[in-house]
């Protein structure tokens, strides 16, 4: 597996897997262009093999001074639960922290994504005990977690 930054090649791919899980909520293909070219970090994660599959991708953007806000992240359902998103993570984690002027990470999660609220967890995200409501397009909720640089 490698860890690389993504490029506006990767556009596509990435826009597909995106609306893949995320459905409703996906971000639109110009969103993620966008965030292509405006971001902290943008990674992914892909098999060392000749075809290059995506594995999965990580976006982090400054949304103050000093705070970043990890605003999407995923595996592909082919390859989840396998210690993928918490080497992502943990990459991540390591690279912000780098950034001396980023004092926190913030992120939302579904209040029902048991998966992804434990994986935070693992890496000392606090969870926020006030519920956002109607966060999502879908009309779902969600928590606010935090994670001090
Ligand atoms: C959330 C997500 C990125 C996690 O990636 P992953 O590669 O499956 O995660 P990992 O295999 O590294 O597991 C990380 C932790 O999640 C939890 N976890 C993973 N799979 C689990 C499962 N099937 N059941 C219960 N807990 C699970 C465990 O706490 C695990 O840590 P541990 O193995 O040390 O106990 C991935 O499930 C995903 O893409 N989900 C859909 C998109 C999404 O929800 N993104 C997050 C939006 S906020």
């Amino acid at each position: 597996m490698k860890i690389k930054d993504v490029s506006i090649r990767d556009l596509r791919s990435i826009s597909n897997l995106e609306h893949h899980i995320f459905k409703e909520n996906a971000f639109s293909i110009k969103l993620v262009e966008k965030l292509i070219q405006q971001n902290i970090l943008f990674l992914k994660l892909e098999d060392g093999k000749i075809m290059k599959k995506l594995i999965g991708f990580i976006v982090v953007i400054k949304d103050r001074e000093d705070q970043a806000n990890l605003i999407n992240f995923l595996i592909h359902p082919q390859f989840q639960s396998k210690g993928y998103g918490s080497l992502l993570l943990q990459e991540t984690i390591e690279r912000i922290k780098r950034l001396k002027e980023i004092k926190k990470i913030v992120l939302n999660v579904q209040v029902n994504n048991s998966i992804a609220i434990k994986l935070y967890e693992k890496f000392n995200f606090q969870k926020n005990s006030k519920i956002i409501e109607n966060y999502y397009q879908s009309g779902e909720d969600a928590y606010l977690m935090e994670l001090s640089t």
